[in-house]
C-alpha cells in the first residue's frame, strides 16, 4: 500500500470542523497517510505572533500534497497577512484549479460540468498597493506577465484534454485594460495554435458573469487572470449548490495545496453546521493528486450519492450535521469508521 505525507491546515471557524471531517473521510479508505498537522491563520497569529509560523511553511514544503481548510482575516491589523495568499505566492503555486460539475439536487442547474482555472500569482493580488496625496488616492499595480500567462493558459489546455474537453474560454477585458489583459489574451492567442485538438474562445468578464447565468452549459474550460477567477469561481459556484460544494486545488510545480472555496465563516463555527462537502470534495482532488484515483472516484461518488439522497447539511436544504453528513459519506463508502466528535471547539486542530 502507498504511503502519503500530507499536511493538514485546518486553520480558523469552520476550517476546524471541515478539515476533521474530511480526514475522517481520507482515513476511511484502504490509503496509509503520515498527516502533519499545522498552525495557521488568525488563531495562530494570536498564540505565535504570526498568521504563517516557518515550522508550517516547512511542512507544507516538505509534504506531498497539503489540505487546508479556511481561515480568518481581520482587515485592519496592522503587521497581519492573508497566509493562504502567502502560500500561494511563496510556493508559486501557480494554477489554482476550481471545477463545478452538477449535483443530482434542486439546489444545482443539470448540465454544468465547468472547470475554472484561475491564475494565482499576480494580477490585482500582486501586493503592490500604495497611498499618495495624503491618504485620498490609493492605488494597486496590476502586474501580469508573460512567463505566468504562458504557464496557467498552458494548464488549462492541458486540463482541457486531461477531461476530454474541446474548448477554452479566455476571459479577460482587454477593451479596457490595454496592456495588462492585452498580453494576457496575446499570449493566450499565440499558445492555442499547439492544442488544434481544443478550440480557444475569447469573452470579456463581464460578458463571461452574464453567460455564467444565461448559458452555463456552453463552458468547459475558463482560463483567467487572478480576480477575474476569484469572482467568477464564486458566481459559477451558485450554479451547482454554493459554496458548501465549491472545493479547488492550488498546484504548483512542487507541490500543492487543496481547499475548499469557502472562507472560515465565524458566525458558523463551532456550531457543526457547516456542509463538509467542500472540504471532502477538496481531499478528492488531493487524492487523484498523489496518484489515487480509484479511491478519489469513490469519495466523490459518495458525496454525489449523499447529496442527491438529500443527507445533507442546511446550506443544501437538509438537517443533518457537519459530522453526521461526513459519517453518511463514509458509509458510501463501504466503511465503518467512527465519527469524529460532534462539536469541535474553534481553535482546536
Ligand atoms: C478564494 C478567497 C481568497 C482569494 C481570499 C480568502 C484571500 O476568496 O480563495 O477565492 O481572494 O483568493
Ligand atoms: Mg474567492
Amino acid at each position: 500500500m502507498n504511503s502519503h505525507r500530507v499536511c493538514l491546515l485546518p486553520g480558523d471557524g469552520i476550517g476546524v470542523e471541515v478539515i476533521a471531517q474530511a480526514e475522517a473521510v481520507l482515513r476511511a479508505l484502504p490509503v496509509e497517510w503520515r498527516f502533519e498537522r499545522g498552525r495557521i491563520g488568525f488563531g495562530a497569529y494570536q498564540e505565535l505572533g504570526t498568521p504563517l509560523p516557518e515550522e508550517t511553511l516547512a511542512m507544507v514544503r516538505r509534504a506531498e500534497a497539503t489540505l487546508f481548510g479556511a481561515v480568518t482575516t481581520p482587515p485592519n491589523l496592522p503587521g497581519y497577512f492573508s497566509p493562504i495568499l502567502r502560500l500561494r505566492q511563496g510556493l508559486d503555486l501557480y494554477a489554482n484549479i476550481r471545477p463545478c460539475r452538477s449535483f443530482d439536487h434542486p439546489s444545482s442547474r443539470p448540465g454544468i460540468n465547468l472547470v475554472i482555472v484561475r491564475e494565482n500569482t499576480e494580477g490585482l493580488y500582486s501586493g503592490v498597493e500604495r497611498v499618495e496625496d495624503g491618504g485620498d488616492r490609493a492605488v494597486s499595480e496590476r502586474i501580469i506577465t508573460r512567463h505566468a500567462s504562458e504557464r496557467i493558459i498552458h494548464k488549462a489546455f492541458q486540463v482541457a484534454r486531461q477531461n476530454g474537453f474541446r474548448k477554452v474560454t479566455l476571459v479577460h477585458k482587454a477593451n479596457v485594460l490595454r496592456e495588462t489583459c492585452g498580453l494576457f489574451r496575446r499570449v493566450g492567442l499565440e499558445i492555442a495554435p499547439e492544442y488544434p485538438d481544443i478550440v480557444m474562445e475569447e469573452m470579456l468578464v463581464d460578458t463571461c458573469a452574464m453567460e455564467l447565468v444565461r448559458l452555463p452549459e456552453q463552458f468547459e474550460v475558463i482560463v483567467t487572470t487572478n480576480l477575474f477567477g476569484d469572482i467568477l469561481s464564486d458566481e459559477a459556484s451558485m450554479l451547482v449548490g454554493g459554496l458548501g460544494v465549491a472545493y479547488s486545488g492550488n498546484l504548483g510545480e512542487q507541490t500543492a495545496v487543496f481547499e475548499p472555496v469557502h472562507g472560515s465563516a465565524p458566525k458558523l463555527a463551532g456550531l457543526d453546521k457547516a456542509n463538509p462537502a467542500a472540504a471532502i470534495l477538496s481531499a478528492a482532488m488531493l487524492l487523484d493528486y498523489l496518484g489515487e484515483a480509484e479511491s478519489a472516484a469513490k469519495v466523490r461518488q459518495a458525496v454525489q450519492a449523499c447529496i442527491a439522497r438529500h443527507q445533507v447539511t442546511e446550506d443544501l436544504g437538509g438537517s443533518l450535521t457537519t459530522s453526521q453528513m461526513a459519517q453518511q459519506v463514509i458509509e458510501q463508502l463501504g466503511s465503518r469508521e467512527k465519527q469524529v466528535s460532534q462539536n469541535v471547539p474553534v481553535m482546536e486542530e
